[in-house]
């Protein structure tokens, strides 16, 4: 995990799995609310811009190359996909937002489902704003996220394909998140680097999420 300028006492989760799940089972892909469990097991969700590594990183999580579907072509997940991990809480992939290429109507029906998730959803208790660590902050995202906060669903914050980038790329470039944050938050929630690729922040997000669920349920 990164440690915000400004805030240096970010926690590192206690170390409780090591690992990655290891028993995972698909359990649909979803268009509407209605349609979703009604098991009241805990969910988190990953959100963020189409192509920005949603399934590929659910993937890496499972130990899994292609549970989840992943593609060259932006706008490939365009349901809610359920894994569920550990018979225990679900994984959910979600559409990505800001793919110009689906027709208005689309992408209108897209938003209100991910929206109506994200904003209704009880058993949700977390999403995970990926955010591509190459590209520069978008105001598509900065907005998006400002809307979560707004709507006070819990968020953190992934920044992905870091394999792609040089060592001082990733400094300058997660500063410019940094910055492009801290004009609408006084510090930033917990947030991690990650590559599918590489495995990069995988085991600390597996661990991050573990724990997260074992404090909810005690
Ligand atoms: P949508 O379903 O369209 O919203 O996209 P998504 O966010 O699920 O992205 P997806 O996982 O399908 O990945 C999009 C492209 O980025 C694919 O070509 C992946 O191989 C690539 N990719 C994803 N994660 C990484 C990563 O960590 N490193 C590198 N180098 N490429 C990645
Ligand atoms: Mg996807």
């Amino acid at each position: 995990m990164l440690k915000s300028t400004k805030d240096k006492t970010i926690k590192k989760a206690p170390m409780a799995t090591d690992k990655i799940w290891n028993n995972v089972e698909f359990k649909g892909s979803f268009t509407k609310l209605s349609q979703l469990p009604t098991d009241s097991l805990l969910e988190v969700s990953f959100i963020g811009r189409s192509n920005v590594g949603k399934s590929s990183l659910i993937n890496a999580l499972v130990g899994r190359k292609k549970l989840a579907k992943v593609s060259g072509t932006p706008g490939k997940t365009r349901t809610l996909n359920y894994y569920l991990v550990e018979n225990a809480f679900y994984l959910v992939d979600l559409p990505g937002y800001g793919y110009a290429k689906v027709g208005k109507a689309d992408r209108r029906a897209f938003q209100k489902m991910v929206y109506d998730y994200l904003f209704q959803r009880s058993n949700m208790i977390c999403t995970f704003v990926l955010l591509d660590l190459r590209i520069n902050p978008m105001d598509k995202d900065i907005e998006f996220i400002n809307l979560l906060a707004e709507k006070q669903v819990p968020q953190f914050f992934i920044f992905t394909k870091a394999d792609k980038l040089k060592a001082s790329e990733r400094i300058t470039q997660y500063e410019k998140y940094e910055k492009a944050l801290l004009k609408h938050w006084a510090e930033l929630p917990p947030h991690f680097i990650s590559s599918s690729k590489t495995g990069e922040g995988i085991e600390e997000l597996v661990n991050f999420v573990s724990q997260m669920i074992e404090d909810i349920k005690e």
